[in-house]
């Protein structure tokens, strides 16, 4: 598996509705972009405190989001990364571009001003994303440095929250190109 953690969209597709046309979208349009980040220690799901992140592992997650994505006519890369420069310079990649973002920054999120600089010169939506729910557990988890320079945050929604994210994007995209 490359970093990506790309796969093949016939895979497993456990955010996918029954029945969902995994190639909607109008397709005289390109696909818009979207780059979905996530930071240290989460190519470790599945194995990584389970009744936490559940069971899913990074691949499969990687998978899902894509399928997701190609229902809502977008073209999702997944990355993942435990270095702090990568993310960063896929973040100012995502800026370049002008490709909307969707960030799980993980442990980063609570201390790495590098993160929220980083973010600060977004081009594009981003939104934040957590698996779990950062407010209901240990203290030093309730603050992100990302927040407040992010276009919206989602957490404790478990996978689905990427798909929201998803969601939002494709709807503001569809809102800019109208
Ligand atoms: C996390 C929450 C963070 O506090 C933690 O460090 C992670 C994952 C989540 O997805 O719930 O690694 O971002």
């Amino acid at each position: 598996m490359n970093h990506s953690g790309d796969a093949d969209p016939g895979e497993t597709a456990v955010l996918r509705a029954p029945g969902e046309d995994l190639h909607a979208g109008d397709p005289n349009q390109p696909r818009r972009k979207v780059l979905v980040l996530n930071g240290v220690n989460l190519g470790r799901l599945g194995t990584r405190e389970p009744d936490v992140y559940g069971h899913l592992t990074h691949y499969e997650l990687a998978a899902d989001v894509r399928a997701v994505g190609l229902t809502l006519g977008l073209d999702v890369e997944v990355r993942q990364t435990d270095d702090e420069s990568e993310l960063v310079r896929w973040l100012h990649e995502a800026g370049d571009g002008r490709i909307p973002v969707v960030l799980n920054g993980a442990a980063w999120t609570h201390y790495s001003i590098a993160l929220r600089d980083a973010v600060s010169q977004r081009t594009a939506d981003l939104v934040e994303v957590h698996l779990s729910n950062i407010h209901a557990r240990e203290e030093f988890r309730h603050h992100s440095v990302i927040s407040a320079v992010a276009s919206g945050v989602i957490a404790g929604l478990g996978p689905i929250g990427y798909e929201a994210a998803l969601r939002f994007i494709a709807a503001r995209a569809a809102d800019q190109v109208s």
